[in-house]
């Protein structure tokens, strides 16, 4: 019989306490999720400035849908690039100081889409240790039959970068994140920028995480170290879908003419470009939202116990480090009791060993929601 490794590997997933299933979310209102029946404070979204279901967004992907439709109905390259498409690229732009952006359907597909497309026989890649699923297939992509295997530098941690960076070479390129996701850290952008420009590499910045929660108008941590290339997603603080590259002129050529995964893919929905505009804009100006996450960060983490280890952080990404994927589970199993929605990571999202609580707090949480969930978690823990 064929596929035999289908349920052999399923098997040894359930096993090891590895195995993923997804929750049907039956109604959400702001942070409060239901799942079967039961309502839960949701502190596993990546709605950091809690712009999802805000009306302003909602109205622009009604009216978006009116204008353009609900469907681009082919690829950019075809018929699939409207006016909404365009009005985005352009914001975008001015806000990332960029002089081309082109947008591509998620996150995944833009890393994979950019890196894959910089294939090239001579092109080197440094990656960090700890880089998002998206980059490292990319990475891989790019390297197929290419001499240089990609290479990985310690997590954060630019005198290693410097070690593995060679002088006097053209087409390397360093890629990293600005916030991780799993840990919640911040790169050290400015060092890692300065260290490219002294080889003569270019910087890729895949901004997830801290678009829209780092910076004065949330421009995120790659314009602030104005990266050569920057990758923002739409689908986390945004509050939409999708996602964009943004680059110089040449680049963008490039991409457009050499990325399969913006050439042989629809185009995003037009509606969606127009509400992401919105979206954008509104975080620009109101940078209240950015504040809040910061003031709420700062009372979960004085809630908790001194004796558990959460990771340095500066963004809204919490990670406390339990080890083993049956404690992890655990302690998450805890949590929903009470109430609260915290998914454990575990192996293979993180390295072995290193099963954690992931927990994001977003603007619209309350400080109620945070100081019951830390105490629960001080419980939870012993
Ligand atoms: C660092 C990072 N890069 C890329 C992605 C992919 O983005 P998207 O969800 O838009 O595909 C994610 C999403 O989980 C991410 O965390």
């Amino acid at each position: 019989m064929s596929f035999t490794f289908l349920t052999s590997t399923l098997d040894e997933r359930r096993q090891n306490n590895q195995f993923r299933r997804r929750h049907c979310i039956e109604t959400i209102d702001q942070q409060l999720i239901s799942v079967n029946n039961k309502q839960y404070v949701n502190f596993s979204s990546n709605d950091y400035l809690g712009l999802n279901n805000h009306q302003s967004i909602n109205q622009a992907l009604c009216d978006g849908a009116k204008q353009f439709g609900t469907s681009s109905c082919s690829s950019s390259l075809v018929t699939g690039y409207s006016y909404a498409h365009q009005a985005l690229e352009n914001e975008i732009c001015q806000w990332q100081n960029k002089e081309r952006c082109l947008l591509f359907s998620s996150g995944f597909a833009a890393n994979l889409g950019t890196l894959q497309a910089l294939k090239h026989a001579g092109t080197k890649l440094y990656l960090d240790k700890l880089s998002h699923a998206s980059l490292i297939d990319g990475a891989r992509l790019a390297s197929v039959g290419n001499q240089n295997p990609v290479k990985r530098f310690k997590h954060n941690d630019p005198s290693h970068l410097n070690k593995l960076l060679q002088a006097e070479r053209d087409n390397q390129l360093v890629v990293t994140e600005s916030v991780f996701s799993m840990d919640g850290d911040c790169a050290p952008l400015t060092e890692i920028k300065q260290l490219s420009a002294k080889y003569n590499a270019m910087l890729y910045v895949d901004d997830a995480h801290g678009l829209g929660v780092l910076g004065q108008q949330g421009e995120g941590g790659a314009s602030l170290c104005q990266s050569d290339i920057t990758m923002g997603t739409f689908g986390k603080a945004i509050a939409t879908q999708g996602a964009f590259i943004g680059c110089d002129k040449n680049l963008f050529d490039y991409l457009i003419n050499f990325s399969r995964e913006y050439i042989y893919s629809t185009a995003i929905s037009p509606a969606v470009a127009w509400s992401t505009l919105t979206s954008i804009k509104l975080i620009q100006k109101e940078h209240w939202r950015r504040e809040k996450v910061q003031e709420l960060s700062q009372l979960f983490k004085s809630k908790l116990d001194s004796s558990i280890t959460l990771l340095p952080n500066d963004s809204s990404i919490h990670a406390i480090v339990i080890g083993d994927e049956d404690k992890a589970l655990s302690v998450s199993e805890k949590l929903k009791k009470e109430g609260f929605w915290v998914s454990a990571i575990r192996p293979p999202t993180v390295p072995k060993g290193t099963s954690r609580l992931r927990v994001t707090i977003c603007q619209n949480h309350n400080a109620r929601d945070i100081i019951r969930l830390a105490e629960n978690i001080n419980k939870a823990m012993v």
